[in-house]
């Protein structure tokens, strides 16, 4: 993957990267939010909730948090900001820890899944939702903090929106018992935003002035069938009509989509004549690792275009310099829900158009500059005007879990901005049931199992599967798998080298499926300790089994304050299958005579994804972590297991839906 070699970057990055004090303090004084800070800090000193409204790359997120902190707003205590995505809050506390000339973790942390690097002098924390939410859990008045910025709130993810409630009941009631009182400030980049005003208490809304350039719209004259081979073509299109040094910003919608179009710009670009300019292109997407999403900000060598390829994480929350063409494939991969079976399935869908707006307005921020829609004009007129909020589309069963913690009992009642369907919060309430994590009873109590379940950052099938891996003696084998599930990609395989990979790779394959596999990786990896030249030689990404060791380590210390007993099972793997069955009997599959696989839940088509260990076994019943559509409903991270298993993980469950065996 790596085209440009360690020792061409370095020749480059002394003039782009590592702009000088004088330079950093000049570029916050440009920014668009910059005159306005007067009056923002007038209006947020008077006011206990606000909303503020800003084009991307206006500077809110940046520096909002440093004007509070400068005027003593926050009375000694935190300014908590949150981001829904990870990669946004550790690259900005990073660049607000420049701004502010300190390391990372003093007065300026980040806190995200697995990763927190904040410090008694933090008062400026960079934070996912996901996490505040979690804190809130022991502390829902949030008394650590005097002030929270919700931002990219028009993203309306479910932790977000679950904020929204959080925080304005902590105001509610530490200004009736006389505490310090918590500031609330809504962040977002689109206009749309009387409902947040309305929500918290008609709080005033104040507007940025952005700059932002004219961009051209262009429209493909027909719908087209093949929006990645379209892409590939309007890119070289614009490479060769382009002056160079121009970068472009496709958006594609993950992972794989994204590596191999990056690979196919090299492969084609190889092509072109010697007298035409270079192309570099980037991947960006949330799971990459981190030192290569940092390339995607660093400036190309002279006379190369940059070409980024990204998901929907550059449409507002990271900003990416000197852009002037974007390309929208207008797709985007979201989590949808199935009423049918009440489980999330990752689908490719088209955006709507505020996000298409977004979208193009990257092209605009530093000049004019071109949006290529690779769809048409009237196929834009017909997308829905905003995204629909994440909590009426998803699976409501992590969030419930968490708002039962909290002590809220009566989740109908709880005060949403959109309030979930009663059928998707029912049917929450009855998959918790069938995990054991609530009475089964009509008053939601949670169980001493729920209670746990809450404690650990994961979906609440995983947790279930860790605290049942007690009963089976095989704890620290779980443990191993979670935390190897928990990270993106541990095997990788370049394009240019799939045998190979595959070859070398073939004896960590079990055929009892992929959760076995990773296990297999790990225990070889330990075998060796963790040598990187190891990794390299059997193509495992070595960064994210440091990580996966990192979090094996933080599930560990949850599983010793809660007393649980470290057991292995050492040969004995059938243990940790049977174990694995209680956290996914709900996702199981079952093969049919015509070789096919249907979900036990739905009985639609679903089949194994060719990555997985056992693409071409057909075992009769599996178990699987997760579905995604694409061509066919693939099933990801796939287990064997036995019938008798998932039927005694849930016999209610399958009194409805008999197993053919
Ligand atoms: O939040 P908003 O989109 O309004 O802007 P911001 O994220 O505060 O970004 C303000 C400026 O800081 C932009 O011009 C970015 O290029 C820059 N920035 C950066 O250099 N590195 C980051 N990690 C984040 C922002
Ligand atoms: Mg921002």
């Amino acid at each position: 993957m790596e085209s440009v070699t360690p020792a061409k970057r370095q020749k480059f990055s002394g003039s782009n990267n590592s702009p000088t004090w004088q330079e950093i303090q000049a570029q916050r004084q440009n920014l668009p939010i910059f005159p306005a800070r007067k009056r923002l800090l007038h209006e947020l000193r008077q006011n206990d909730s606000s909303i503020v409204i800003g084009e991307t790359a206006s500077g809110k997120t940046t520096q909002i948090p440093q004007y509070i902190y400068e005027t003593g707003m926050h009375r000694n205590l935190m300014i908590a900001c949150t981001q829904p995505r990870r990669v946004a809050a550790i690259t900005v506390a990073q660049r607000v820890s420049q701004e502010k000339g300190q390391d990372v973790g003093a007065l300026v942390g980040y806190c995200v899944r697995f990763d927190d690097t904040t410090s008694e002098k933090t008062k400026i924390k960079y934070m996912t939702d996901g996490m505040l939410l979690r804190e809130s859990i022991l502390d829902p008045l949030l008394k650590r903090y005097a002030v929270v910025l919700l931002d990219e709130a028009h993203e309306r993810t479910i932790h977000t929106d679950v904020l929204f409630g959080v925080v304005k009941s902590a105001q509610h009631q530490r200004r009736q018992r006389g505490i310090t009182p918590l500031k609330i400030i809504v962040m977002s980049a689109t206009m749309d935003v009387d409902q947040f005003s309305r929500y918290f208490n008609d709080a005033p809304v104040l507007y940025l002035e952005g700059r932002q350039f004219p961009v051209k719209m262009m429209y493909t004259c027909e719908t087209q069938s093949d929006y990645q081979f379209s892409a590939l073509s309007t890119i070289f299109q614009i490479h060769q009509e382009a002056p160079p040094r121009q970068d472009i910003l496709v958006f594609l919608t993950g992972q794989e989509e994204i590596e191999s179009m990056v690979t196919a710009i090299r492969d084609v670009s190889k092509e072109l004549s010697d007298d035409s300019s270079k192309i570099l292109a980037l991947p960006m997407y949330a799971s990459l690792p981190q030192h290569l999403q940092l390339r995607v900000f660093q400036n190309a060598p002279k006379g190369t275009r940059k070409v980024i390829v990204a998901t929907n994480i550059a449409e507002t929350s990271v900003t990416i310099r000197n852009i002037k063409f974007v390309v929208d494939t207008g797709k985007v991969k979201a989590k949808t829900f199935n009423p049918r079976s009440g489980l999330d399935m990752l689908k490719v869908q088209k955006t709507s158009k505020a996000q298409a707006w977004q979208r193009s307005g990257r092209a605009g921020r530093e000049s004019a500059g071109t949006c290529y829609r690779l769809y048409t004009e009237e196929d834009y007129e017909a997308l829905p005007t905003n995204t629909r909020p994440e909590i009426l589309r998803c699976n409501l069963c992590s969030v419930t879990l968490q708002l039962l913690a909290l002590g809220i009992k009566n989740i109908a009642q709880f005060d949403f901005m959109d309030k979930p369907s009663t059928e998707s919060i029912q049917n929450a309430i009855v998959q918790l049931k069938l995990l054991g994590a609530i009475e089964n009873t009509d008053d939601n109590k949670l169980t001493p199992l729920g209670r746990k379940m809450a404690a650990f950052p994961l979906d609440p099938s995983l947790a279930k599967v860790i605290l049942k891996a007690v009963d089976f003696d095989c704890l620290e084998e779980i443990l191993t798998i979670v935390s190897m599930l928990s990270v993106e990609s541990i095997m990788h395989s370049p394009a240019s080298k799939r045998e190979e990979a595959s070859a070398v790779q073939a004896k960590f394959i079990s055929h009892e499926g992929d959760h076995l596999t990773y296990l297999n990786v790990y225990r070889s990896y330990k075998g060796v300790s963790g040598s990187k030249n190891w990794c390299h030689e059997n193509f495992i990404n070595a960064r994210n089994m440091k990580t996966a060791c990192d979090i094996r380590g933080q599930l560990r210390d949850i599983c010793m304050k809660q007393d649980m007993q470290f057991k292995s099972c050492g040969r004995e793997t059938a243990v940790i299958r049977e174990c694995l069955a209680h956290g996914f009997f709900m996702n199981a599959a079952e093969l049919q005579k015509d070789g096919k696989y249907i979900s036990v839940a739905s009985r639609q088509p679903v089949a194994i994804h060719p990555s997985s260990a056992i693409f071409r076994c057909k075992p009769s019943y599996v178990i699987y972590n997760e579905l995604v559509k694409t061509s066919a409903c693939y099933m990801r991270n796939v287990c064997v297991v036995d019938p008798d298993w998932i039927f005694e993980a849930a016999p209610n469950y399958f009194k409805t839906r008999p197993l053919h065996t």
